[in-house]
């Protein structure tokens, strides 16, 4: 019995003597390689012309090198062959060096990672991390809060207080309130806003409330449909918001009674509304505010990412900056124009009707916009403007 266990641990250790013998021979190396007594380690053999490595030689501690983070690529490569830890730090440190990427397509080419920044709301890192953490950590959950507070807000006040009625009895005399053009140009302008608006929010918002329901391939499927879908409703957008701009430019200059309207909020706490011309101060603001301000901003902002400003460079940062101006500006719009559309669908009887028909009754007139009615009374506004009226919309003055 001894003595089988003894040959047994003699064959073992003849065995693993032999196996080390044949490992040196291919290259592979025991783990350690004799020494040599010059501490030169015997040169690794080379294979079809490729000088192979010994990974188990173990080579004078180079990151003992008091600069070895320091060193160059050229310089690591002589000390530790195949380490570019120099490189990618450089990379990470967002160096611009040279790639196969062709400069015409990418004027970044040699640029793998951006370089050090620190946006508001972000700590200093890389660029496309900085803006990574404003998106994540402000753009979408503040901005998705501002909408869920004004979508709040608005059900408070509907369920509280309800919508705005008519008091008086209609007259039956109906004055033309929007032409055919006024309200083609507004309702395509209001189509695209509402198209960008749901494929924005989807974009955006999808994977808090839709993935989960619908699962990430089908999610993966709709967001892409509509990413297609708001990159052609932004130009139509912007032409029509011109069109829009241009249209009721003439109604929204400051008139006699805005700074009533805006200092009694317009009657919306009180249920009194005061006097205003054809549109009111809350109105005019939603149109400067909304119409021009914002949606300048938006529309450029979205050519940027739409890459359809010729002449200037799509780099990451323009990109990125363009985001975030674009994110801020649409939640601003969206939040706006939440309470434009509660006005001008459930908010305000008979609103929808004079933007759908263009045709409003005298008593919503007089009531809504006392200042507009009396000129149309007067016959300084003629109550029809486009050309005659159909039957069913006898104007009479
Ligand atoms: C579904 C979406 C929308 C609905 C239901 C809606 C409804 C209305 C209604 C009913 C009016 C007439 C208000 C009045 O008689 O004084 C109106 C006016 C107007 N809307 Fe909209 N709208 C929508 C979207 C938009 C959008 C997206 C814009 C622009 C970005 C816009 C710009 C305007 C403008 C400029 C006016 C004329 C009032 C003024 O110039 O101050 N609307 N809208």
């Amino acid at each position: 019995m001894l003595r089988s266990i003894f040959a047994t641990v003699l064959i073992a250790i003849g065995l693993c003597g032999v196996a080390s013998a044949q490992d040196s021979s291919t290259g592979a190396g025991p783990a350690v390689a004799p020494v040599q007594p010059s501490g030169v380690a015997p040169a690794a053999p080379t294979l079809g012309g490729v000088q192979g490595v010994n990974i188990f030689e173990v080579k004078p501690d180079a990151s003992s090198d008091p600069d070895y983070a320091k060193q160059t690529n050229a310089e690591r490569a002589k000390v530790q062959p195949g380490n570019n830890a120099p490189m990618w730090r450089q990379i990470a440190a967002g160096v611009t060096g040279t790639s196969s990427l062709p400069k015409s397509e990418a004027p970044e080419a040699g640029n793998l990672i951006q370089p050090f920044v620190q946006y508001p709301g972000s700590r200093l890192t890389n660029a496309g991390e900085a803006w990574r953490q404003v998106r994540n950590n402000w753009l979408i959950p503040y901005g998705g809060s501002l909408l869920l507070i004004v979508v709040l807000a608005i059900a408070i006040y509907y369920f509280g207080k309800g919508s705005i009625k008519t008091r008086g009895a209609p007259t039956g005399r109906k004055i033309e309130r929007f032409t055919p053009f006024e309200r083609s140009a507004h309702w395509s302008n209001a189509i695209a806003f509402v198209a960008l608006a749901i494929s924005g929010v989807v974009i955006a918002f999808g994977k808090f409330f839709i993935e989960p329901v619908i699962g990430a391939t089908l999610f993966g499927w709709l967001s892409y449909a509509l990413k297609n879908l708001h990159n052609f409703a932004g130009p139509l957008f912007a032409v029509s918001l011109v069109i829009v701009f241009i249209t009721f430019l003439r109604s929204n200059w400051p008139q006699k009674g805005d700074l009533h309207w805006l200092r009694t909020g317009g009657g919306l706490v009180t249920g009194a509304e005061p006097p205003s011309n054809r549109f009111n101060a809350g109105e005019k603001l939603v149109f400067w505010g909304g119409v021009f301000f914002l949606g300048l901003i938006v529309v450029s902002s979205g050519f940027v990412l739409d890459r359809l400003l010729p002449g200037l460079v799509y780099e990451r940062s323009t990109m990125q900056i363009a985001h975030m101006v674009h994110a801020v500006a649409t939640m601003l719009m969206m939040a706006m124009f939440l309470g434009h559309i509660y006005l001008g669908t459930i908010g305000m009887q008979g609103a929808y009707q004079g933007m759908k028909t263009g045709y409003v009754d005298e008593t919503w007139a007089r009531e809504h916009h006392a200042y507009w009615y009396e000129d149309v009374k007067a016959g300084a506004i003629p109550a029809q403007r486009s050309d005659p009226a159909p039957p069913s919309q006898t104007v009479r003055v």
